[in-house]
């Protein structure tokens, strides 16, 4: 894919969606508006993979016949402007919305059983053959992207959601292959080259924030790197979650040893303006084949 420009679609949920996790008529509009551009890149809101991974009202889901007709007429509004959209694929773990999982009667689990609202207890430590089962339903919901017309999946990494529960020893207290160790915690295996994948190695969102990122992440990149995947997609420590992060970044909370380690095309999000963007990829990093993600502006 040639993209046209240096700016961007950041994820965003916005719940255009029914009850059945159908996306609407009117998300149609809405991507191709913003696919006006030929040559844009889109990378669609947090898509659920699973009936029994879902975890918020109103969000989309790949993993019926449905959904993915929907999903069609969406990428083929964004195709006809000449532009690209991924599939973000989610699964909220420790952090789908309590109220909403014990309605659909769908259990609260995560790598490990720390609680993400104090007190809380009713949540389980995924076993070895439940993750291989995630794993399963991934891989079924990136070949339904496919089928939906979307030019590739993106893994939200990022904000405290599954995947970065498993990363991160904030959450990830396992002692079997999946934790106790950052190679333990990098284990995965993903499909190259229409896959990405979301990072967010700074933020606090959703009980996040190891005490200190860059070793594990380090270790995450540079694996992810040997893949060849499409993309890296990370978010900056201006941003966390879905808002400004409360102080500025510190000194040492940059990208940069991320930068080192990637080689590849990178997207790179969270609290930019034209005149940062402009700086990143004009004045501070020239030479990097680095897009700038646009979210809230
Ligand atoms: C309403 C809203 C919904 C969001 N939904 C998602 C999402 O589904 N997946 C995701 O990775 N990030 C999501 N985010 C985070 C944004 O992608 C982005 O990282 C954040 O807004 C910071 O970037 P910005 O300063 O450009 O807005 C959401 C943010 C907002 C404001």
């Amino acid at each position: 894919m040639r993209l046209a420009h240096r700016v961007d679609m950041s994820p965003l949920t916005r719940l255009p969606v029914s009850n059945d996790h159908v996306r609407l008529g009117m998300m149609m509009e809405y991507y191709s508006q913003r696919a006006c551009v030929p040559g844009t890149l889109l990378i669609s809101e947090g898509t659920f993979i699973s009936e029994l991974d879902r975890g918020v009202p109103n969000v989309p889901g790949i993993y019926n016949e449905q959904q993915i007709e929907a999903g069609r007429q969406v990428t083929d509004a964004i195709h006809r402007k000449g532009s690209y959209i991924f599939c973000q694929l989610w699964v909220p773990g420790r952090g789908a919305i309590r109220g909403f999982a014990k309605a659909k009667g769908m259990s609260i689990y995560s790598s490990s059983a720390i609680p993400l609202h104090a007190g809380e207890v009713a949540l389980r430590e995924l076993t070895a053959e439940e993750i291989q089962g995630k794993i399963d339903n991934h891989i079924q919901a990136a070949k339904n992207a496919m089928a939906a017309g979307f030019d590739g999946i993106e893994l939200h990494g990022a904000n405290g959601y599954l995947i970065d529960q498993f990363t991160q020893d904030a959450c990830n207290r396992r002692g079997d292959i999946y934790g106790g160790s950052i190679e333990n915690r990098s284990r995965r295996a993903i499909g190259p080259q229409r896959a990405g994948i979301r990072l967010s190695q700074w933020s606090t969102y959703n009980g996040m924030r190891m005490r200190d990122p860059v070793p594990q992440f380090s270790d995450l990149i540079g694996r992810l790197s040997e893949l060849g995947i499409a993309y890296l997609h990370l978010i900056g420590a201006r941003a966390t979650g879905i808002e400004d992060a409360e102080r500025p970044p510190g000194p040492f909370e940059t990208l940069k040893f991320a930068y080192d380690l990637w080689k590849g095309p990178l997207l790179v999000g969270g609290g930019f303006t034209a005149e940062s963007a402009r700086q990143l990829v004009d004045v501070e990093f020239p030479d990097k084949n680095i897009v700038v993600m646009f979210g809230r502006s």
